[in-house]
Formats: structure tokens, C-alpha cells, sequence
């Protein structure tokens, strides 16, 4: 067996020994199956191939100082599994049947999950997909959900760093009744060009207003924004935004610190009045942003002056993480130990 490198690991896809499937005909759910192959065969008029009826999750499990293998918050990513097929219209998967698949796929590939001192953790993606043939636009009948999971390396290797921002008003990533709100691979699709945009501009991650009224902050890529300013942290209040489970975690640790939250929608001008801001999510629990540039006004607005994360931004970085891997006492049930 090859050893791997944990420090130097990437977000990247690397193969594992196992993922596991549940496929759905005739109306149910089946049983879950352990499968070694990366490959899933499928009938090549499937709804998800041709009218995207796919939804994915991303989670993640962290191996703690005392060895334990803690998965952050499992029943957060079901539920919002659930919404995103009742929104694409496909057969909900038990809260039950996602948890069994979860902690069945971690234990089978227990190897996989890096080492406490490493930093990196074992990022779990359950996709539930429309296998049915159709050639008319119609939900198909037969479905598969599966699992698979892969070592992925610390997101700040170089220490926990602030990072700059760029508005792009030229694509919008979802509308304000569409499916924004739903972890649908389309969304991704649609924000492929505005991330190659901010790329191309220099910039490591896109950043999206309303697509209505081009007023209120909506999301940063894939993640959440927040600012923090006079102990308050407020975070956008958006239909067309995902609801982040990193965000809505941190709202709590915020209040648990004695921040007053809002969750309201915040107008561009606004970036200008916070002390500190971050985009959140489970790639990095928390990036600090170190400042939002809108090159279509010709304006950028500083967040930190001196280029740091704020003392916020690092409290709510460092509790949550602490949380995550153990080292610190679970008071809100967020986290589910591997037996
Ligand atoms: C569009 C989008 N927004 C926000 C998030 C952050 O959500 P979470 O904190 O649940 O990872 C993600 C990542 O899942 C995302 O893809």
C-alpha cells in the first residue's frame, strides 16, 4: 500500500477503496450496496445526464487527538438533501438511510481519514441522481444515491490568510426564484464562467450580488458571506443563495459569544461599514476576506487594513474547528462519532 503524503494533499479526487449505493425502482428505496468500482452504469437517456436531475452534498469527517472519527453536522446535509429533491422533484432519502450510508462508507474506508496533527480531514460526497430514461422533460422514475469520500488537504496551508474578492455583474449563478437555493449541479454549471472570470482577473474566488436588482451581497463562489461590525454579524437574507450550514453554525457560536445576528439583505455600499467580514462553507470553515473589488464601478472596499483575519473572524475559525475535531466539548449535538 502507498502512503500518502497528508501534508501536501490538495482538494482533489483521490480514489478511495469503497463507496457504497442505494438505488430506488418501483417506488422505494432499496438496500445499500458496497461497491469497489469508481464507475456507475447508466442508461444513456437518464434525467440527470440530459435535464440535470442531480443534487450533491459536501461533508466532512476529521480524525481527533484521541483517535475518533467525528462526522460535522450529518443531519444538517439530509435535510437539506431533502429540500433539494423536493425542489428538483425527486424521492426524498430518509434522514435513516443517509446516515447508515455515511458512517458505512467512512468505516470502509477508515484508512483514508488523515491524522489529527495533519490538518486535513476526509470530505464525504453523497450525489443522488435521476437514472430513468426520458426523452421528455419529466422526472424520471428509477434513481441512484451514492457516496463516496476522499482525504483532502488543509485549506490554509500556510496559516489561516485573508484573501481578496471581485464582483462579477456580467453572469448570475442562480435567479431569485430558481434553484439557487437547492444543491443542484446546474447552479455549478452556471457559475462556471464568473469563477473563470475572476480567475483570469487574478482573484481566487467570484463574488455575486442579487441577480434582480444588482443591490444586495448574495454568495462568494461556494460559500456564504458575512461581515461582522459594532459585535454584530450579519449574513445576506437571499432567495437564491445555499443555505450554509458552516453559516448557520457559526450564527450560533456568534450568539454564544455575545454577537447580536441578523440575516437581512445587505446592500453593496454596506461592504464599506464592516469591521471584518468572511465567506464561509465547509472547504474552509471560514476565508477572511481582505477586501471586494467591483471593477464595473471602479471601486474596491476594504475590509482589513492591515491584511489580517479580525480577532472575530479567528475566534469563530478556531471554535468551530476546535468543535470539529474533538477538542472541545459538542454541546449542540453537531457531531456524530464513527463506531
Ligand atoms: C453555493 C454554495 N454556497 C455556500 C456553500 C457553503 O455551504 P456549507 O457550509 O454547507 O458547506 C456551498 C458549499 O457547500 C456552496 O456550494
Amino acid at each position: 500500500m502507498k502512503t500518502i503524503d497528508w501534508a501536501n494533499l490538495s482538494f482533489g479526487y483521490m480514489p478511495t477503496d469503497y463507496n457504497v449505493r442505494y438505488n430506488y425502482r418501483n417506488g422505494s428505496w432499496g438496500e445499500l450496496e458496497i461497491s469497489s468500482s469508481e464507475y456507475i452504469n447508466m442508461h444513456m437517456a437518464a434525467t440527470c445526464l440530459h435535464y440535470g436531475q442531480e443534487a450533491f452534498e459536501g461533508l466532512k469527517a476529521f480524525r481527533g487527538k484521541d483517535e475518533k472519527i467525528r462526522v460535522f453536522r450529518l443531519d444538517e446535509n439530509a435535510a437539506r438533501l431533502q429540500s433539494t429533491c423536493r425542489g428538483i422533484l425527486m424521492p426524498e432519502l430518509s434522514t435513516e438511510k443517509f446516515r447508515d450510508a455515511i458512517l458505512k462508507v467512512i468505516k470502509l474506508n477508515e484508512r483514508f481519514v488523515p491524522p489529527y496533527e495533519s490538518g486535513a480531514s476526509l470530505y464525504i460526497r453523497p450525489l443522488l441522481i435521476g437514472t430513468g430514461a426520458q426523452v421528455g422533460v419529466h422526472p424520471a422514475s428509477e434513481y441512484m444515491f451514492i457516496v463516496f469520500v476522499t482525504p483532502v488537504g488543509p485549506y490554509f496551508k500556510g496559516g489561516f490568510s485573508t484573501n481578496p474578492y471581485v464582483i462579477i455583474r456580467q453572469y448570475d449563478r442562480s435567479a431569485p426564484l430558481g434553484t439557487g437555493v437547492y444543491k443542484v449541479g446546474g447552479n455549478y454549471a452556471a457559475s462556471l464562467r464568473a469563477n473563470k472570470m475572476a480567475h483570469d482577473m487574478g482573484y481566487s474566488c467570484e463574488f455575486y450580488l442579487d441577480a434582480k436588482e444588482k443591490k444586495y451581497i448574495d454568495e462568494c463562489g461556494a460559500a456564504n458571506f458575512f461581515g461582522i461590525k459594532n459585535n454584530t454579524y450579519v449574513t445576506p437574507l437571499s432567495t437564491s443563495i445555499l443555505p450554509s450550514i458552516t453559516n448557520k453554525s457559526l450564527m450560533t457560536l456568534a450568539e454564544e459569544m455575545g454577537l447580536t445576528v441578523e440575516r437581512r439583505q445587505i446592500p453593496e455600499e454596506e461592504l464599506d461599514t464592516f469591521e471584518e467580514a468572511g465567506a464561509c462553507g465547509t472547504a474552509a470553515v471560514i476565508s477572511p476576506i481582505q477586501r471586494i473589488d467591483d471593477p464595473e464601478k471602479n471601486r474596491s472596499y476594504i475590509i482589513s487594513k492591515d491584511g489580517k483575519p479580525g480577532k472575530i473572524c479567528t475566534q469563530l475559525y478556531n471554535k468551530l474547528r476546535a468543535i470539529q475535531y474533538g477538542d472541545e466539548p459538542d454541546k449542540y449535538g453537531w457531531v456524530t462519532i464513527v463506531e
